[in-house]
């Protein structure tokens, strides 16, 4: 079955959750202690379109199977050509190519918008995102020994930054 990217609706709050759900209460890649809920999401989905940004799902047939944004990276104007992005796979479908397929259009979006550079903030220990970061083209750029903490144990922050062929100047 071909895979399908698209802009996100409220529709799809209730799956985006359950994929970042499971992400939030299994793994490190989102340093959060519980869950989220439906109208925090729905809250998260509207506040990123609103401000003019794209919230991307995957889908597979009529199932989403994952979801990707990007947002401001810092909230000061000085930074208003670099944004941030996140990236979720339904953990039943990972390293079928669909995070690439996400930050690829996360890439184009970015581009087309007229953003110089997208950074990943990643656990140190995350190498499926270090690793689908780095067959983009990003490339580690920073790492912040045991700055959080998740599941008892400290957490290493790395930065991947790719600069983008948008032709914004300074
Ligand atoms: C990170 C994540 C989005 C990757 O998505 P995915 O759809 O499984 O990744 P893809 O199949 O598109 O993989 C693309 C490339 O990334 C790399 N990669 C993916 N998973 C990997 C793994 N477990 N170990 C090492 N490299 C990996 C490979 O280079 C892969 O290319 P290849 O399969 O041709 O070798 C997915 O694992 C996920 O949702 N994890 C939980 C949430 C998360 O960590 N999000 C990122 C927060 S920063």
């Amino acid at each position: 079955m071909s895979l399908i990217v698209r802009d996100a609706t409220l529709e799809d709050a209730e799956d985006i959750l359950a994929i970042y759900n499971y992400a939030a209460l299994n793994t490190t890649a989102v340093w959060t202690d519980g869950p989220s809920d439906l109208d925090s999401r729905r809250q998260w989905l509207l506040a990123r379109q609103q401000a003019g940004y794209p919230v991307l799902v995957a889908m597979k047939g009529r199932d989403v199977v994952g979801f990707a944004s990007f947002g401001d990276f810092r909230p000061f104007p000085g930074y208003r050509h670099t944004v941030e992005n996140s990236v979720y796979v339904d953990e039943r479908h990972h390293r079928a190519g669909i995070g690439r397929s996400l930050v690829a259009a996360l890439i184009e979006r970015a581009t087309a918008m007229h953003k110089h550079a997208m950074i990943a903030g990643i656990d140190g220990t995350n190498a499926a995102s270090i690793g689908l970061h780095a067959s983009l083209g990003f490339a580690e750029v920073a790492r912040m020994p045991e700055v959080g903490c998740k599941f008892g144990r400290w957490l290493d922050l790395v930065f991947m930054q790719k600069l983008l062929a948008s032709d914004v100047r300074p």
